[in-house]
């Protein structure tokens, strides 16, 4: 029995086309994997921790090998929940709208909490930098409103 974890970027909810496109990619995907589980992150529905100076500092404290101050540990307690149920899942759907050629700024919100040493990724200087979710799948459903075809210079 595997997690799915779906990421939800777009705030347009019954207007947006990646969530439409989500929602029946994950319907068909319950019907051939009815023993797994689908848990829903709407990101504009959730409160992300700021990544502000506090948690800045227990980032860098980690990277170098000291303790948290107390302002420090409260801060990246609250990091840890988000890496927490990243982590837990085996598989990820991810649905989002390109805004201004990139991803919403949520996402990217989400994104920079989630990318913590000792969470998500572990630095040594022997090794340099290795990521510590591997081997799970993951769908990305990206909306766009432009056409960017194939041979102009904005193809993608
Ligand atoms: C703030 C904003 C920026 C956008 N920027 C782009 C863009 O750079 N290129 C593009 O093709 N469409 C752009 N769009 C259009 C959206 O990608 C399009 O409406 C898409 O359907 C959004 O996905 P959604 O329906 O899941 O919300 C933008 C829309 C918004 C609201």
């Amino acid at each position: 029995m595997a997690k799915v974890l779906y990421i939800e970027a777009s705030p347009r909810k019954e207007r947006s086309a990646s969530i439409e496109v989500a929602n029946n990619f994950l319907n068909a995907y319950r019907a051939a994997h009815p023993d797994d589980t689908v848990e829903t992150l709407d990101l504009w529905a959730t409160d992300l921790p700021r990544f502000d100076q506090s948690t800045l500092d227990a980032k860098y404290a980690i990277l170098h090998g000291q303790p948290h101050t107390p302002g420090q540990k409260a801060a990246w307690e609250a990091v840890e929940r988000i890496a927490a149920q990243f982590n837990s899942a085996d598989k990820y759907v991810f649905s989002l709208p390109m805004w201004n050629f990139g991803v919403p700024y949520i996402l990217k919100h989400y994104i920079d909490v989630l990318l913590q040493p000792g969470l998500t990724f572990s630095f040594t200087p022997e090794e340099g930098y290795k990521g510590l979710v591997t081997g799970k799948p993951a769908v990305v459903i990206y909306a766009q409103g432009g056409q960017y075809p194939k041979g102009t210079p904005w193809e993608n």
